[in-house]
C-alpha cells in the first residue's frame, strides 16, 4: 500500500447525506458529553425501569452500564413494534436453500417467541440458566434466541458447522440444561444430519455426565433421527402447541444475555459474555447509524450465520430492535448456482447488504457478468466485516454491486466488542478503499506502540497496535468462568493505562484515518472466521501418526488467510505420502470444523525452535509465503530450513 492510496476517497452524494440518519454533529455531541450521548442512545429503547447512572467503571475492567435500569431485550425487539401498530410489517423474509420461503410478520414473530418462552418455562428453565443453540439458518433459531432473551436464559449459540466435540466442550463449559437443534440441514440440495452430532456430543467422554436435560429438535429436512426417550422432544409437538400469550418480565441491564465462544491463542475457546442493556443500546445505535437503516422502508440483508457474533448483533438484536424488515437466507451463495444472492436481492428489493470480504472476492472470481444480469438498483448501502477488505475488492463491490454510488461501510469490531466500533458513517464519511476510517461517535480507539505511546501522525503512515481506551456499552463483561483469563488476555498488555488490547495491528494514514491490518497474535482469520493456531495444532497431534505440529496462516487470495501446517511424524509412521496428508486434513475438519481444514500440510523432519523451545512461527510464515527468511539467528539449528523447504517441495 502506498501513501497515495488515501487520496482516493469517496464522499457520499449530497442527496444521501441530506437524508441520512446520522450527520457530523453526532461526533460533536458524543465528544462534548459521552455519558449523555450514550444515555440518549439508550433512551431509544423501552426501559421498564430507568437507570440511575449511565456508567460505573469502578470495578474495571468489568463495566456496568445503565446501572439499576431494567428492560426486556425481546420486548424491545418484538413486542413494542406490535404495540406501536407495526404487527403486520414483515420482520423476516426467510429464504430456504431448496427454494421454499416464509414471510414472518412482527405479530407472528411475537406469537412464535411467546410459544417457545412458554414451553421453555414448562421445561423448568429459569432466568440465568444456559441454553445451547446448535442450528442452521432457520427461523426457529431466531425464535429460540429471542425466547431465551425474553426469559433471561443465557444463550450460547454454537455454529452448526462445528464438530460434536466442539459442541460438547461448549455445552460443558457453560453447563447448558437445554440444547436446541434440527434433524438436519440442507447442504447444496442434500439433507445432512445435525441432531446426530448432538447425540454424539452428549454420548462422548464415556460415562462423564453432562448438564443437558433436554434436546429440543426442529424438523427441517425430514430425515430419520435416533431418539432418546425422556430427553428428546420435537419442537412441532411442544413449542408449536404452547400458548402464544406470554408477558415479558424486566431484567437488570447487566443480566447475562449470551455467551459466544471464540478462538483465542490457546486451544481452549473463550466464552465471551455479553449482558443486556448496554449491548442492545449499542447494537441498535450502530445498526441505525452505520447502515442508515430506515424502519419500514429498507430491506436489510446480513449474510452472516447466527453462529457468529455478526449474526447475533446484525441479524437478531440490532435489526429487530430497529424494526427492520430483513432477509434471512439458509444456504450457500452458489446453490443452485452463482446467481442466488442477486436473485434474492431482486426478489425482495434488498437495499442494505452486509457481507464479508472473502465473499466479495469469491463473487469477483465468478465474474461480474453474474451480478450484471440482475437488477440491483435497490441497493443503497453496502457493508463489509470480518477482515480487512483489500482495495481491489472494495472497488469492485462498490462498482458492480453498488452501481458505483452506494457507500461502503467497512466495519471493524470483534466478538468481544459486541457491536461495531470503527466504521464510516455512510452519510458523513468520505470513505477510502480498505480503511475502517474512524471510531464511531461515542467510541474511542488509539493506535499505539509497544509502550503505549500514540503513533505519531506525520508525513508518513504509522503502524502500531489497536487499543480501545474508553469503556463502551456493548463491551464484553468477561470470559465465562475465567476472570483471570479475561484480565490477562485483554487488559494486561496495557494495564498501566487501563486500555483494552484488541489483538489487531493498525496503521494511521497521514489524515489520521485508521486501517486495520489484521491479527498480531496466533489467531488466523480464514474467510472471516477466527481460528487459533493452537487448536489446529492440537487436532493434528491428536492423530496417532503425528508427533509435533506447527500451524501458521498464510495469505490467500480468496479466504484472506489459508491454514498451512508443518508436521513431524512419529517414528512408527511409515506412510508419509498424500493419503496421510488427506487423512490429517480430514481429521482437523472432523475435530474442529470443515472451516479449519488446512489448505496445505507439509511433512517435515524438524521445526524451527528458539533455544527456549518456542516454535518460530514467523519463520514458518515466511516459508509458507515463499518469502526470504527473516532473522534466523535465535534458532538452535538454522539448517533446519533446508530440510523444511525440501519437505515443502
Ligand atoms: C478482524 C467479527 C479488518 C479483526 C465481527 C478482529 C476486521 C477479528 C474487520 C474479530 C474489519 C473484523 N477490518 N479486520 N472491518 N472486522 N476484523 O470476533 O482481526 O469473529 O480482531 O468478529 O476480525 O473477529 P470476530
Amino acid at each position: 500500500m502506498t501513501d497515495t492510496d488515501h487520496r482516493d476517497s469517496y464522499p457520499p452524494s449530497p442527496a444521501f447525506a441530506a437524508a441520512a440518519n446520522a450527520d457530523a454533529s453526532l461526533y460533536q455531541r458524543a465528544e462534548t458529553d459521552r455519558d449523555a450521548f450514550w444515555a440518549e442512545q439508550a433512551a431509544a429503547l423501552h426501559w421498564h425501569e430507568p437507570w440511575t447512572r449511565v456508567l460505573d467503571w469502578s470495578a474495571a475492567p468489568v463495566a456496568r452500564w445503565f446501572v439499576d435500569g431494567k428492560l426486556n431485550v425481546t420486548y424491545n425487539c418484538v413486542d413494542r413494534h406490535v404495540l406501536d401498530g407495526h404487527g403486520d410489517q414483515v420482520a423476516i423474509h426467510w429464504e430456504g436453500e431448496p427454494g421454499d420461503s416464509r414471510a414472518i410478520t412482527y405479530r407472528e414473530l411475537l406469537a412464535e417467541v411467546s410459544r417457545a418462552a412458554n414451553y421453555f418455562t414448562e421445561l423448568g428453565l429459569v432466568a440465568g440458566d444456559r441454553v445451547a443453540i446448535y442450528m442452521p439458518m432457520v427461523p426457529e433459531a431466531i425464535v429460540a434466541i429471542l425466547a431465551c432473551a425474553r426469559l433471561g436464559l443465557t444463550h450460547s449459540v454454537v455454529f452448526a458447522g462445528f464438530s460434536p466435540s466442539a459442541l460438547r466442550q461448549r455445552v460443558d463449559d457453560a453447563s447448558a440444561r437445554l440444547v436446541i437443534t434440527t434433524d438436519g440441514q440442507w447442504r447444496r440440495g442434500k439433507p445432512a444430519p445435525l441432531k446426530e452430532a448432538v447425540d454424539e456430543a452428549l454420548s462422548a467422554n464415556g460415562s462423564t455426565p453432562h448438564s443437558v436435560e433436554h434436546v429440543l429438535v426442529v424438523r427441517r429436512v425430514g430425515i430419520e433421527v435416533a431418539w432418546t426417550e425422556g430427553r428428546d422432544v420435537w419442537w412441532h409437538e411442544t413449542v408449536a402447541e404452547a400458548s402464544d400469550q406470554h408477558e415479558a418480565q424486566p431484567f437488570d441491564a447487566e443480566h447475562p444475555l449470551f455467551i459466544l465462544y471464540t478462538s483465542g491463542t490457546t486451544g481452549k475457546p473463550k466464552g465471551i459474555l455479553h449482558t443486556s442493556g448496554g449491548y442492545l443500546t449499542q447494537a441498535a445505535y450502530t445498526h441505525h447509524n452505520v447502515f442508515d437503516h430506515q424502519a419500514g422502508q429498507d430491506v436489510y440483508w446480513c449474510t452472516a450465520d447466527i453462529g457468529w457474533v455478526t449474526g447475533h448483533s446484525y441479524i437478531v438484536y440490532g435489526p429487530l430492535a430497529n424494526r427492520a424488515t430483513q432477509v434471512v437466507y439458509e444456504g450457500t451463495p452458489n446453490y443452485p448456482d452463482e446467481h442466488r444472492h442477486w436473485q434474492i436481492i431482486e426478489k425482495y428489493g434488498v437495499s442494505i447488504y452486509y457481507t464479508a470480504p472473502t465473499l466479495v472476492r469469491t463473487f469477483m472470481k465468478w465474474g461480474r457478468e453474474i451480478p450484471d444480469a440482475h437488477d440491483l438498483s435497490s441497493v443503497r448501502v453496502l457493508g463489509s466485516v470480518g477482515e480487512p477488505i483489500n482495495p481491489e475488492a472494495w472497488r469492485w463491490y462498490r462498482d458492480v454491486i453498488g452501481a458505483g454510488t452506494a457507500p461502503i461501510v467497512d466495519t471493524w469490531w470483534q466478538t468481544e466488542t459486541g457491536t461495531i466500533m470503527i466504521s464510516p458513517l455512510p452519510g458523513v464519511t468520505a470513505t477510502k478503499p480498505g480503511a475502517a476510517m474512524t471510531p464511531l461517535p461515542g467510541i474511542s480507539a488509539k493506535v499505539v506502540d509497544e509502550e503505549g505511546n500514540p503513533v505519531r501522525l506525520g508525513e508518513t503512515e504509522a503502524n502500531g497496535y489497536l487499543v480501545l481506551d474508553q469503556p463502551w456499552p456493548s463491551m464484553l463483561r468477561g470470559i465465562w468462568g475465567d476472570p483471570d483469563r479475561f484480565r490477562s488476555t485483554y487488559w494486561e498488555r496495557y494495564a498501566e493505562q487501563g486500555w483494552y488490547f484488541a489483538g489487531d495491528g493498525a496503521k494511521l494514514d497521514t489524515d489520521g484515518d485508521l486501517w486495520v491490518l489484521g491479527r498480531v497474535d496466533d489467531v488466523m482469520n480464514v474467510s472471516g472466521h477466527r481460528i487459533s493456531t493452537a487448536e489446529v495444532e492440537s487436532a493434528l497431534v491428536g492423530h496417532s501418526g503425528v508427533a509435533e505440529a506447527a500451524v501458521v496462516g498464510a495469505s490467500d487470495a480468496t479466504t484472506g488467510q489459508g491454514i498451512v501446517a508443518f508436521v513431524i511424524l512419529t517414528a512408527e509412521t511409515t506412510d508419509t505420502g498424500n493419503a496421510l496428508v488427506e487423512e490429517l486434513k480430514a481429521e482437523v475438519a472432523r475435530a474442529i470444523s470443515p472451516i479449519a481444514r488446512p489448505r496445505e500440510i507439509h511433512v517435515v523432519p524438524e521445526l524451527p525452535k528458539t533455544r527456549s523451545g518456542k516454535i518460530m512461527r514467523r519463520l514458518l510464515r515466511d516459508v509458507a509465503e515463499g518469502n526470504e527468511l527473516g532473522d534466523t539467528s535465535t534458532l538452535v539449528d538454522p539448517t533446519v530450513f533446508e530440510a523444511i523447504k525440501a519437505g515443502k517441495s
